[in-house]
């Protein structure tokens, strides 16, 4: 298989595995009936788990239709509301005084909503909404920082049954608009900007930019006032949030909706240069993430305080930020701003203040966490935590022990480390599988570092040769997906033939391939190895190499590029282009047009997307029939030798560029 190992994955096997802890286990929240119960009869494992852990307003009847696969259809015939879901009914049952939100901003001002404040919040921007012409079925934009208004738009778009489609507020104008146009966005919900390391960093004029030119399907710009910056208004179009939502009912009634209505859009990328529409529906999605956010994390809405530092703009951010944390009645953090501002301890200093319990991030941030050194994270009192969750890629091993060690040990500064630390959950999902997926189980399984380990129960993964048949322990393959699950994405917007293809066609509608290479180690623990498509994994972000070389040959001087991921010691992979200049620009002077180029990306996709390295050569490696041979840029990029180039029409190519690349590149 084309498989490329994750960076770092070295395999540590001998390091560990960790038993869950005594006093963990007996207290636990899931025990190991789940894996029983599921293994027993998924299909009623997954009918319980939806009617136990949700409120139906209409019970569902047959439990999955998949005669129409690989469209799949979840507790038919149920309904309900994922708004009442998330907020109404907890307060219903008496937790209204309860913080469901605890915001801080990054300048440091906070704010704590309490559930019965966020019931009414909702019911007013739902009100507001609906005000402004959404209905149900209709697409919202929400294209906004990190605070309490992004996550209330969303649940007054689910009241209403308006999908909502977030688009990460990190994209530029041509990624909103060509989002926002693919959905057929008639309201965007944005803010005037937010606060980045320090600084004000504004949203609005991106959005302005995006609706310059005619053609979009936007009617109203909803405007948050977050830090006062000074915007421009389109008159009749846009509008502020303070003038339209607060002096709307506090009271809105909901409808229920089917179980298979759609919740929301979520654009991901692929590996072609169109992003595609994830689509993803209210019954199945809201039952999977609700009882994995309780499960993986051992979640006890009375006393704990969960803090995701994800995002809203990515699936985590839907998933276990929004959907499967308030499903729960659970408290939780929502953080503005970077890790770094005003200080390294940011995170640490947070957790101390509000008595984080389970913190649940990245482990690209993990590695920039070690790179600043323990003596950071010793300085806070970190002893509330009981929990931590990892997601986005895989995790060195080396980054797994810290966290463990340095992390979850602690009990407070100058204090000896705790016998019992912390549970890691190393967490595989994707946002087309809308919900933890593997995952161990704190409290019931063991750990390994560098393990995603095991299915979560309910769910039938395999690993396969390219032929598709399993592969033994002690052997890799491809990760699929052998049963269908209750929050996997319905489809792709409006592109019923893409979903096919994407997902269902390598191995047949058996089998989900899910783009991932996987392992299996001695004990049947299954090992993430990394993307085996052109699906770049940079911070834990997705990043499509064909949409990065589009961006390059769209600029006037670029006549080709080709894009790989390197080995990166912080990001995971890094983005590196290389390309090659038109006839005219030959003379260009090469460092120049590489910074140009660089900051030509960033501006057309988003700063996550901004090349790490872009290379001038005077050639690309070809196959006689003229493909790319990305797989030697790679070598390249990450200073290997080169390979196997017996195929390239010209095999002097390659030696000349990395040559360059080490003159110009060397770390
Ligand atoms: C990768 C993020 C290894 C994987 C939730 C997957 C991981 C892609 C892990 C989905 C993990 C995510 N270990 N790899 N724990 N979690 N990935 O859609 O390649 O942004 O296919 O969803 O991230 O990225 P997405």
């Amino acid at each position: 298989m084309s498989s490329t190992a994750a960076p770092g994955t070295v395999q540590h096997e001998q390091t560990g595995p960790f038993p869950p802890g005594a006093r963990f286990a007996a207290a636990a929240v899931a025990d190991a009936g789940r894996y029983e119960a599921a293994g027993a009869d998924r299909l009623a494992y997954w009918a319980e788990q939806a009617r136990g852990t949700l409120s139906w307003d209409t019970d569902f009847g047959e439990v999955l239709d998949w005669s129409d696969a690989p469209f799949a259809k979840w507790f038919v015939g149920g309904q309900l509301n994922a708004a009442y879901n998330c907020v109404d009914r907890h307060v219903e049952a008496g937790h209204g005084e309860r913080a469901a939100l605890l915001f801080e901003g990054e300048p440091g001002d906070s704010r704590r909503i309490t559930y019965a404040e966020l019931a009414e919040e909702v019911a007013r921007a739902a009100n507001a909404f609906e005000s402004l012409g959404v209905s149900k079925g209709d697409r919202v934009a929400i294209y906004m920082p990190m605070i309490p208004e992004t996550v209330i738009s969303m649940l007054a778009c689910a009241r209403i049954g308006a999908l909502h489609s977030v688009v990460f507020g990190g994209f530029s104008s041509d990624a909103l608009r060509s989002r926002a146009d693919d959905a057929e966005a008639k309201l965007i919900i944005t803010a005037d900007g937010s606060y980045r390391r320090g600084k004000p960093s504004l949203l609005k004029p991106n959005v302005d930019e995006a609706l310059a030119e005619p053609g979009h399907t936007v009617e109203h710009v909803l405007v948050v006032r977050r830090n006062g910056e000074d915007v421009s208004f389109t008159e009749g179009r846009d509008l502020w949030w303070h003038d339209v939502v607060p002096d709307r009912s506090a009271e809105h009634a909901y409808a229920a909706h089917d179980s298979e209505h759609p919740l929301f859009i979520l654009y991901t990328s692929g590996t072609t240069g169109k992003p595609k529409g994830i689509l993803h529906t209210t019954g199945g999605y809201l039952t999977q993430t609700a009882v994995t956010a309780r499960d993986s994390f051992d979640l006890r809405p009375e006393t704990d305080v969960y803090w995701c530092t994800a995002d809203v703009g990515w699936i985590t951010g839907h998933s276990y930020l929004v959907y499967g944390p308030l499903a729960n009645g659970a408290t939780q953090v929502i953080y503005e701003g970077t890790p770094d501002t005003p200080h390294k301890g940011r995170l640490w200093e947070m957790v101390a203040k509000y008595g984080v319990t389970q913190l649940y991030t990245a482990p690209t941030l993990i590695r920039t966490c070690m790179k600043w050194g323990r003596e950071i994270p010793e300085e806070y009192d970190l002893s509330s935590l009981r929990v931590l969750g990892t997601v986005g890629e895989a995790i060195n091993p080396e980054a797994w022990l810290w966290f463990r060690e340095v992390i979850g040990a602690s009990s407070g500064p100058g204090r000896p480390p705790k016998d019992e630390p912390a549970p890691i959950v190393d967490t595989w999902w994707q946002t087309e599988t809308g919900g933890h997926m593997i995952a161990p189980m704190p409290g019931v399984t063991h750990t390994k570092p560098g393990s995603a380990q095991k299915p979560v129960p309910g769910i039938d993964i395999g690993i396969v040769d390219e032929m598709g048949e399993p592969v033994g322990r002690g052997e890799s393959g491809f990760l699929v997906i052998k049963q269908p699950w209750p929050a996997m994405l319905r489809g792709i917007w409006r592109d019923p033939e893409r979903y096919r293809d994407t997902y269902w066609s390598r191995f047949g509608t058996d089998l989900y391939f899910a783009g991932d290479g996987a392992r299996y180690d001695e004990d049947g623990d299954i090992w993430i190895l990394g993307r085996v498509d052109d699906v770049m994994n940079v911070s834990g972000h997705r990043l499509s190499t064909t949409e990065i070389e589009s961006s390059l040959v769209a600029h006037e001087q670029v006549a080709e590029a080709a894009v790989v991921g390197a080995k990166d010691a912080t990001t995971g992979e890094a983005v590196v282009a290389f390309v090659i200049l038109n006839a005219e620009s030959e003379q260009a002077d090469p460092e120049a047009m590489e910074a140009q180029l660089r900051e030509h990306v960033r501006a057309d996709i988003g700063p996550i997307a901004k090349p790490r390295n872009v290379l001038v050569v005077p050639e690309l490696p070809k196959t006689r029939s003229g493909k790319i041979m990305r797989r030697l840029l790679k070598n390249v990029a990450n200073g290997d030798d080169v390979g196997d180039a017996s195929t390239l029409s010209d095999p002097s190519v390659m030696i000349q560029i990395a040559e360059d690349m080490r003159t110009k590149h060397a770390e």
